[in-house]
């Protein structure tokens, strides 16, 4: 049989840590054992995007443009990727075409080579920007499709979704499932599928939360699947990617051989394995995160937003509607034309169908987001919403139906000017575009770090001339 080697992404310098510690990793815990990684035989290195971002520079005062740097300066051999949700960059909201575009201009003229591109609602039209500048740039584009479970998402659904990604420019597929909702058997269907419909490769992302992930990629593996993304054994399993070492184990001698070292990455888990028990035992890593969840698969919703209800209805001291509102949530997806459950779509239709229950009423109370849903803010719906029902949630406002984002001007210029007095790299304006309050505070300590650098030559400087 022909050999067909399985390529592997690996997420520990991104998801991995993002899932597990709340994307605490910092550049100087990474740079030293990134030249060993870099010698593995990886696909790819996520490295960047994603949350890792804005974790920079809320919570441990680094430049991300900084790292990427320096993660690039000792990884000369390996791709690095990133993480890109479409027309949202790395940020919360739409931003305008000239912002997406100068982002990854930048992104790729300082070091990342592919970019996993993705948009909660699976709106090809949320990705073209990201995809037409990517491929402008020379980068290699990566069209996820956000995973999900409904009456609607089948696998025609998902293959005429990869066929449209592949025509709008994709030079690969990512079946992104970032809850554990894909079981061994439906990803071999999928994958299979895929192949057959597609022509560029497939890789596939998943997390352990439910404790199907391993057992889902051999499935996939066997059907085609080109890429999976996996975590080093130290910060894999949980709410992280499958473990590394394990899968190349399993495929050694096989016709899917990695062709990766065990011992390579026994000596880089070794690295990582110091820092996890650091991490358990300073809380970051709470051992919550590492069981299985089959609630998961049992509800068919990702463990964030069950977890999330649980402590909305805590609140409101209603834990007791926990079942009624479970068994809301699909009545409300079906109102806002069948959703996928991701970051932000999951919380929005979790809050609204708590909402429906507690009132005792459907839709008495309708929250900002799932107005902006009905009115087309977040994209196009994957089935249309019903025009009776929108009327009874907008009443006669009109609804989008162009890509929100040709309703956003142009909006560099302006950003530019805004924070002109802290920029000290071009790439300060797009980490103020995302997040300006945040990335104001970095510059402000950023400055204050150099005044204090100039201190300390005054000093000296009054030292060589005594008064
Ligand atoms: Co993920």
């Amino acid at each position: 049989m022909a050999n067909k080697p399985v390529k592997i992404t690996e997420t520990i310098l991104r998801d991995a840590h993002q899932s597990l510690i709340a994307t605490r990793m910092t550049t100087d815990t990474m740079l030293p054992i990134i030249e060993k990684m870099d010698k593995v035989g990886y696909h790819s290195l996520e490295a960047w995007g994603g949350a890792t971002f804005d974790a920079c520079l809320r919570f441990l005062n680094e430049d991300p443009w900084e790292r990427l740097r320096k993660i690039k300066d000792k990884a000369k051999n390996t791709k690095l990727q990133m993480l890109f949700r479409g027309q949202n960059i790395l940020g919360y909201r739409h931003y305008a075409d000239d912002v997406v575009e100068y982002f990854v201009q930048k992104s790729i003229a300082n070091g990342i080579d592919i970019i996993r591109i993705f948009d909660a609602l699976n709106d090809v039209r949320n990705l073209q920007t990201a995809i037409n500048a990517t491929k402008k740039e020379g980068g290699h584009v990566q069209a996820a499709i956000s995973y999900t479970i409904s009456p609607v998402h089948n696998i025609e659904y998902f293959v005429k979704l990869a066929k449209e990604y592949e025509n709008c420019g994709a030079d690969s597929i990512c079946i992104k499932d970032m809850a554990g909702l894909l079981i061994p058997y439906e990803a071999e269907k999928l994958v299979k599928e895929l192949k057959k419909e597609v022509k560029v490769p497939i890789q596939l992302h998943t997390h352990y939360t439910s404790g199907v992930a391993a057992m889902t990629y051999l499935k996939a593996i066997e059907a085609g699947v080109d890429v999976v993304d996996c975590a080093l054994s130290p910060l894999a399993l949980g709410t992280s990617q499958p473990p590394t070492e394990p899968l190349v184990k399993s495929l050694e001698g096989t016709e899917y051989d990695t062709g990766i070292n065990l011992d390579a990455l026994t000596e880089i888990a070794d690295y990582f394995k110091p820092l996890r028990e650091e991490y358990l035992s300073s809380g970051l890593l709470n051992t919550k995160v590492l069981g299985v969840d089959i609630n998961t698969l049992k509800y068919q919703v990702p463990g964030g937003m069950l977890s999330n209800l649980v402590s909305q209805l805590k609140q409101q001291n209603a834990e007791d509607k926990f079942e009624e509102v479970l068994k809301e949530i699909p009545r409300v997806r079906e109102d806002l034309g069948w959703l996928p459950l991701v970051t932000p779509t999951s919380q929005i239709v979790g809050t609204q169908a708590v909402l429906n229950v507690l009132m005792g009423e459907r839709y008495k109370m309708v929250s900002k987001e799932t107005k902006g849903v009905v009115k087309g803010e977040y994209g196009k719906t994957p089935v249309e919403i019903d025009k009776e029902f929108a009327k009874k949630i907008i009443g006669d406002e009109p609804q989008i139906t162009c890509r929100p984002a040709d309703l956003i001007k142009p909006e560099l210029e302006t950003i530019k000017e805004q924070c002109k007095q802290y920029i000290e790299q071009d790439e300060d304006v797009l980490s103020y575009a995302l997040f300006d309050n945040v990335a104001t505070k970095f510059f402000e300590q950023r400055q204050a770090a150099k005044y204090k650098v100039d201190t300390n030559i005054l000093d000296k400087e009054n030292k060589v001339y005594p008064v």
